[in-house]
């Protein structure tokens, strides 16, 4: 059903977004890859994309600089014409805002705050998207919460907006059939390497292992972490004809 479509996903090069990316490949949809620095996790993507029987692309963007994300947005143009799927995934790497509200820099709250490629990404998306389309973010409600996560006080703020625009986005673009969702994963624990992992991956093995118990202990009743093929499963059944209400007669 979502045979020959075209898609964008940001930071597909690695985590989350790369099992977004192979998902969506799977049921045979187009996917432009989104990479900031590691251009081998991306071709790396790509022949997975590939060998799933679809086609797609690489671009590079740092998506705290809008002039890059226009950029980006020009060469979907060229390449796909237009685009039916936009998940916005990407996020800078953890030491770039990790900081507890005491002792948070301007600098490092702005790298949060500019780090999510959703405002522009969603204007610039749009105007790729003249039959309608999705348009999802991959958010963490859960962060802004408690306030419990301390050095995640920038990057828990940011997505406490990102969800808040997604409703303004999602009332603004319903009567063009384009539909906008968050996503918001709890704890995600993909493979115990830094490309398939996601960011947790990227914290000390205590952490890892504390987080990992205390789910299998029954705080997630299924007993097991979420991976980054369950975010992927959630994202696919977003992008279907069905998840749309312009479809209800
Ligand atoms: N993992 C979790 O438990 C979890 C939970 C809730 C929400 N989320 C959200 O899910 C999304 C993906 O998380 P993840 O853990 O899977 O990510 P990840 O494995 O840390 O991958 C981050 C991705 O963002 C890209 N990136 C890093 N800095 C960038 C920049 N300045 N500009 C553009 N792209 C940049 C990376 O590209 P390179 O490979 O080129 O560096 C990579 O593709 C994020 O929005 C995150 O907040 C994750």
């Amino acid at each position: 059903m979502l045979n020959g479509k075209y898609a964008l996903i940001t930071g597909s090069s690695r985590g989350i977004g790369r099992a977004i990316a192979l998902k969506l490949a799977a049921h045979g949809v187009n996917v432009a890859i989104h990479y900031y620095n590691n251009e081998a996790a991306a071709n790396d993507t790509l022949l997975q994309v590939r060998q799933r029987g679809a086609d797609g692309l690489l671009l590079q963007a740092d998506v705290t600089k809008p002039q890059d994300i226009s950029r980006m947005f020009s060469q979907i143009q060229d390449k796909f014409s237009k685009l039916d799927i936009f998940v916005s995934c990407a996020r800078p790497d953890i030491q770039t805002f990790y900081r507890s509200p005491m002792e948070i820099t301007l600098d490092r709250w702005r790298a949060a705050l500019d780090s999510q490629a959703f405002l522009i990404g969603t204007q610039k998306a749009t105007s790729l998207m003249p039959e309608g389309g999705r348009i999802i973010a991959i958010t963490y409600s859960s962060s802004g919460r408690t306030g419990s996560w301390q050095l995640w006080a920038a990057m828990g703020t940011a997505k406490a907006a990102l969800d808040s625009l997604c409703r303004y986005f999602a009332v603004a673009l319903a009567p063009r059939g384009i539909t906008v969702n968050g996503v918001s994963p709890g704890c995600i624990f993909g493979e115990p390497n830094m490309v398939e992992g996601g960011v947790l991956r990227s914290l000390p093995q205590a952490f890892q292992e504390a987080t990992q118990n205390w789910h299998e202990s029954g705080w997630i009743p299924m007993r097991r972490l979420g991976t980054p093929v369950d975010i992927a499963n959630a994202v696919m059944l977003l992008c279907m004809n069905e998840a749309s209400l312009t479809q209800v007669k």
